[in-house]
């Protein structure tokens, strides 16, 4: 069996094509929906994320608003800066990327951010409301491998769905997800013991460990679906994921690539977030 890609890449630029129009309807309505992304420190992976997201939000006619603060900036200064913009009415999501420097305590800073403009989803009322299948924003990266599995027809109740990575970004609420649709799920993480055990009883395989080449050929069920959320940099440069990709897709019958698979995915569904809670504000959403 060769699997075949799901082109995440392409579904990303059809949903910000129908997203261009809803950023148009709001303007109409006398709106501007508006991203507010805080970059703490140089670090450079971070810098590129945000420079991404920055280009996406333009690209959707979502206003976007960078505010960079030296590594060395204090907890106070942070806080501060999401109270001010709380309270400011043209912004309507609020993104602080991580990793935050270590003398920066995270939870007290996300949730610092109004629940309403927690467009990344992290805050403890939005994990919360995702175990009760509730959450106000879905976390961006779940959400977008939601969608890709849903638009390309993949059945996900009933089936046995394996996630490999347990972050709080991406794995556990990845799991919460799947769980909601009525898949049964393990979460398999670091102190695993022998993960093609479990890998290989997968109907849908969610990877997101950030190591290269951890999941083989035969680690996977033949016909299986698997989703490679890994962006790892190879010394020589090139960007690939978590799975090896030649011999597992030999094996899968839906496989992601990486890059344009769930990377512009990510990107989109903050987008999303940030437009339907402009939309809720401009009383434009029924949600
Ligand atoms: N760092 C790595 N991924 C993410 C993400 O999805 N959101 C934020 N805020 N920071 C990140």
């Amino acid at each position: 069996m060769t699997a075949q890609l799901i082109n995440g890449l392409a579904l990303a630029h059809r949903l910000r094509a129908t997203m261009r129009e809803r950023a148009e309807k709001l303007s109409q309505a006398g709106y501007r929906a508006g991203l507010a992304v805080v970059l703490v420190g140089d670090d450079p992976a971070s810098a590129v994320y945000v420079r991404n997201k920055l280009r996406a939000c333009e690209e959707c006619g979502v206003g976007s608003q960078s505010y960079i603060l030296p590594g060395y900036a204090t907890e106070g200064e942070v806080l501060d800066l999401i109270d001010r913009l709380n309270a400011d009415d043209s912004v309507h999501g609020i993104l602080v990327q991580l990793p935050l420097p270590p003398h920066i305590n995270v939870r007290r800073v996300i949730e610092s951010i109004d629940v309403c403009k927690d467009v990344d989803g992290f805050h403890l009322y939005n994990v919360g409301a995702l175990v009760l299948g509730q959450s106000v924003f879905p976390p961006c990266t779940p959400y977008g491998v939601q969608l890709l599995l849903e638009t390309t027809g993949i059945e996900v109740a009933g089936k046995n769905a394996v996630v490999v990575g347990a972050s709080n970004i991406v794995g556990k609420p990845m799991a919460l997800m799947l769980l909601q649709k009525e898949a049964t799920v393990s979460i398999c993480h670091v102190r695993t013991r022998d993960l093609a055990q479990f890998t290989i009883l997968a109907d849908i395989l969610i990877v997101a460990a950030g190591k290269p080449g951890l999941i083989t050929g035969p680690m996977v069920k033949q016909g299986a679906v698997v989703i490679d959320v890994g962006i790892n940099r190879l010394p020589n440069g090139n960007i690939v994921g978590d799975v090896d990709f030649e011999s597992v897709r030999e094996r899968a019958a839906w496989l992601t690539p990486v890059p344009g698979g769930v990377g512009p995915m990510t990107v989109t569904m903050l987008i999303e977030n940030t437009l339907r809670s402009a939309e809720r504000v401009a009383g434009l959403a029924v949600t």
